[in-house]
C-alpha cells in the first residue's frame, strides 16, 4: 500500500518565500511530506513542467448575499465554489451580511447553513455590520468574534448599508477589545449622493455616468477618514477595493508612518477602465461596480501598489448579477446608472488574469503571485498556516498550474451563474490543470468533480496583523487622566 493518498511530483513548488523543485505527498487531506523523489501515492499527478501553488484564497467575494441594492446574488455556494475552483481558488471568505434590524447571530447562522449545504470548497466569513445596536455591540459580536469571526466589515456608503463615523467608532471599539480586523468599503456617501443628483437632474443617466457619480475624491476622503478613525481607536484596518492613486497614497502614507493599515485591489481595476462602461445599448451595465472602473493611469498605479507591497492581497470582489431581469436589468432593458446593481463576476479569473497580466508580463514574480492570491490573504484573516501555504501539516489545497496553457475568455466558458464575464475576449497565458482541495482532486483538465456540502469551515485565529498596535494617540493614553476615563 502506498504511503500517500496522493502525490504531486516533479513540479516547481512556489510559495510566497520562493521556488523549489520537489514532490508533495498528501495523506488524510494534509501535506505529509515535501521532498525530491517521493514514491508515487495511490494517485499520482505528474507536475513536471508545471508550477505548484497553494490553492487560491479569495478574501472578498459576495455569495448568496442580498446586495446593497436589495438584489440577490446570482451565485449560490455551489456555483460559486465550482467557478472559483476552475480558476485555482480553493478557499473563499464571503460575507454574512446583517441588514438593518437583523440579529447578527441569526444572520451568521443562516449563512453558515447555506454554506454547509452547498459549498464545495472551504470557507469562512466576514461579518457585515450595518446596524450596530447596543445588543449587537455588547451581546452578539463579542462571542462571534471570539469563536473565529475575526473580521467585521463596514460600508461607508450605500443607503441600505452605510454606518456613520460614530457607529464606525463603536464597531472599531468592539473589534479592538475582542480581536477583529475592520475591513471596509471606503467612499464618501454624501459626495456620491450629491453628484448623482446633479447627473440625474441634467439627464445624464447612461451607464457611463456611473463612473462620474463616484468621484475619485470620495474614495480618497473616506479612505483618509477611515484610517484616522482606526488610528484613534488603535485598531488595524483593511481598505477594500482600492481604485485610485490618491486613495493608495493615503494608505501608503499611513503604512510608512507605522500604522496597521492594509489594502487590496481587485482584478477588474488591473485591466478594465471607465471606457468599458460606455458600450453600446445597456452593455455598460455589465461593468458597473463600486468603486467604479477608473482610467489607465489608475490601472498603472494599482499594478505599482501590488508590486511595492502597498496591497497585501488581490481579490475578485465577485458580486454576481446576471445580465437580465433578475440582475443587472431588474429595472428594464434601459436602466439608468442608478438602477443597475453594482458588482462584477470574477472568482474564476482572478488568478488566471493576475498570472497572465502580472507574472507573464513581468510586473510581479511568482512568489508575489502566491502572496497576493493566497498566503497574504491567509495571514491577514487568520487562516495561516492551515491555508495559504505548501508545508508539512498544511491543508493539501493545491493548484497545479500549466504556465503554457493559453485560453481566450468567452462568456460560455465561465462556471458562475451570471452568464457573462467582463473579461470576455481577452487571452490569458497560464491556467490551472489540477486543483486539489484537502487532498481531493476537484478539477482535472477543466472537469470538476465537486460535491455540494463537501466544503468545510476553515479554522481561524486572530492574526498578528489584526492585533492592535498598542500605539495610542496621546489623548487616548490611559497614562493621562482624560484617556483613563475613555479606556477600560
Ligand atoms: O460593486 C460592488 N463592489 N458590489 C459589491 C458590493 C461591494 O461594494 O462590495
Ligand atoms: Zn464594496
Ligand atoms: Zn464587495
Amino acid at each position: 500500500m502506498s504511503e500517500f493518498d496522493l502525490t504531486v511530483r516533479g513540479g516547481t513548488i512556489v510559495t510566497a518565500a520562493g521556488e523549489t523543485k520537489g514532490d508533495i505527498g498528501v495523506k488524510d487531506g494534509v501535506i505529509a511530506e515535501i521532498a525530491e523523489g517521493l514514491a508515487p501515492g495511490a494517485e499520482d499527478i505528474d507536475a513536471s513542467g508545471k508550477l505548484v501553488f497553494p490553492g487560491g484564497i479569495d478574501g472578498h467575494c459576495h455569495i448568496e448575499q442580498l446586495s446593497s441594492f436589495g438584489v440577490m446574488n446570482a451565485d449560490d455556494f455551489y456555483t460559486a465554489s465550482v467557478s472559483a475552483a476552475h480558476g485555482g481558488t480553493t478557499t473563499v471568505v464571503p460575507f454574512a451580511a446583517q441588514h438593518r434590524g437583523d440579529s447578527v447571530s441569526e444572520v451568521v447562522k443562516a449563512y453558515r447553513a447555506l454554506a454547509e449545504e452547498k459549498a464545495a470548497i472551504d470557507y469562512h466569513f466576514h461579518i457585515i455590520v450595518t446596524d450596530p445596536t447596543e445588543e449587537v455591540l455588547t451581546k452578539e459580536l463579542p462571542p462571534l468574534i471570539e469563536s473565529g469571526f475575526h473580521t467585521l466589515k463596514l460600508f461607508l456608503t450605500y443607503d441600505l448599508m452605510k454606518v456613520d463615523d460614530y457607529q464606525t467608532l463603536q464597531v472599531m471599539e468592539v473589534a479592538r477589545k475582542h480581536g477583529a480586523l475592520i475591513v471596509a468599503h471606503a467612499e464618501n456617501n454624501e459626495m456620491i449622493r450629491w453628484t448623482i443628483e446633479k447627473l440625474v437632474n441634467g439627464g445624464n443617466t447612461a451607464p457611463k455616468f456611473h463612473a462620474v457619480s463616484h468621484p475619485r475624491l470620495a474614495e480618497a476622503e473616506a479612505t483618509h477618514r477611515l484610517i484616522a478613525l482606526a488610528r484613534f481607536i488603535d485598531v488595524p484596518v483593511m481598505i477594500f477595493h482600492v481604485t485610485t492613486r490618491e486613495a493608495m497614497e493615503e494608505i501608503r502614507r499611513a503604512q510608512e508612518a507605522g500604522f496597521k493599515v492594509y489594502a487590496e485591489t481587485c482584478t477588474q481595476y488591473l485591466v478594465l477602465t471607465a471606457d468599458d462602461l460606455d458600450r453600446p445599448g445597456s452593455e455598460g451595465a455589465k461593468y458597473c461596480c463600486s468603486p467604479p472602473l477608473r482610467d489607465e493611469s489608475d490601472v498603472e498605479a494599482m499594478w505599482q501598489g501590488l508590486s511595492d507591497g502597498t496591497f497585501q492581497t488581490l481579490s475578485s470582489d465577485h458580486a454576481p448579477y446576471a445580465y437580465d431581469e433578475t440582475g443587472k436589468l431588474t429595472a428594464g432593458d434601459n436602466p439608468t446608472f442608478k438602477q443597475i446593481p453594482n458588482g462584477l463576476p470574477g472568482l474564476e479569473l482572478r488568478m488566471p488574469i493576475l498570472f497572465s497580466e502580472g507574472v507573464k508580463k513581468g510586473r510581479i514574480d511568482l512568489p508575489k503571485f502566491v502572496e497576493l492570491t493566497s498566503t497574504g490573504v491567509a495571514r491577514l484573516y487568520g487562516l495561516y498556516p492551515q491555508k495559504g501555504e505548501l508545508a508539512v501539516g498544511s491543508d493539501a489545497d493545491i493548484a497545479v498550474w500549466d504556465p503554457e496553457a493559453k485560453k481566450t475568455i468567452t462568456d460560455d466558458m465561465m462556471h458562475d451563474n451570471t452568464g457573462y464575464t467582463p473579461f470576455a475576449g481577452r487571452t490569458v497565458d497560464g491556467w490551472p490543470q489540477y486543483v486539489i482541495s484537502r487532498g481531493r482532486v476537484i478539477i482535472r483538465d477543466g472537469v470538476a468533480d465537486m460535491e455540494p456540502g463537501s466544503g468545510r469551515t476553515a479554522k481561524r485565529e486572530l492574526s498578528d496583523e489584526a492585533k492592535p498596535l498598542g500605539h495610542l494617540e496621546p489623548e487616548m493614553d490611559p497614562a493621562k487622566s482624560f484617556g483613563a476615563q475613555l479606556r477600560d
